[in-house]
């Protein structure tokens, strides 16, 4: 699977949001990572819907969406509406995991399970026929700029075994604290999707980040 590099704008600057997408889009990220926090589920409150319509006129790139909210159900809709073409809900925040993934397919979206650091894949059992992707947070979520956490490594690795053993194709996602240093560790435990905030939105030449990042990845 090829590896694919995806910028989270939750490290932009705010102030020319627009700019930025363009900017990385530009300088070869794969995809759009936006990231989506309540107060509630996480400790911290970015953006909604009307962030990922305005990104949505600004790239043609897809819009990986990470729902970090409780009850996701209800918002899902307008985030598909928004221009969302990938979402991602954290297994933790979802009671009906199967329902919440089954809305997002039914709305044209791809489906994703999103699990935190001190989660067990074991949730994935009797979902991975309704997953088009799985997300390991490698830092416990609400912000960006955070340590990679080492113990999730094991994780990725069982889960990609997982992936194989369904023989179907399902992205393994990792994000957070993915930079020069760490991304190694994770496409060789199994990861082929990379969200970078910091790592890449922190440097002054996006372009030679983001082609450093894949290269190193694909070492
Ligand atoms: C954390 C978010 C991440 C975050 C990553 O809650 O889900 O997507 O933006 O930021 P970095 O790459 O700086 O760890
Ligand atoms: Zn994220």
């Amino acid at each position: 699977m090829k590896t694919l590099i995806a910028p989270s704008i939750l490290s932009a600057d705010f102030t020319r949001l627009g700019d930025e997408i363009r900017a990385v889009e530009t300088a070869g990220a794969d995809w759009i990572h936006v990231d989506v926090m309540d107060g509630r589920f996480v400790p911290n409150i970015s953006y909604g819907p009307i962030i990922v319509e305005a990104a949505r006129k600004c790239t043609t790139l897809p819009l990986d969406v990470h729902l970090m909210i409780v009850e996701p159900d209800s918002m899902i809709p307008a985030f598909v509406k928004a221009g969302a073409s990938w979402i991602s809900v954290h297994a933790e925040a979802c009671p009906h995991l199967h329902r919440s993934l089954q809305l997002i397919r039914s709305l044209g979206a791809k489906a994703g399970v999103a699990l935190n650091p001190g989660t067990p894949p074991d949730v994935l059992d009797y979902v991975i026929d309704d997953v088009d992707f799985i997300l390991v947070m490698t830092v416990n979520p609400g912000f960006g700029g955070q340590q990679f956490i080492p113990q999730c490594l094991d994780k990725i690795a069982r889960i990609r075994e997982r992936i194989v053993r369904s023989g179907r194709t399902i992205h393994l996602q990792v994000d957070g604290g993915i930079n020069q240093k760490t991304i190694r560790q994770v496409t060789m435990a199994g990861a082929d999707i990379l969200v970078a905030g910091s790592a890449v939105f922190g440097t002054g030449d996006y372009g030679r980040t983001i082609q450093q990042l894949r290269n190193v990845a694909q070492q």
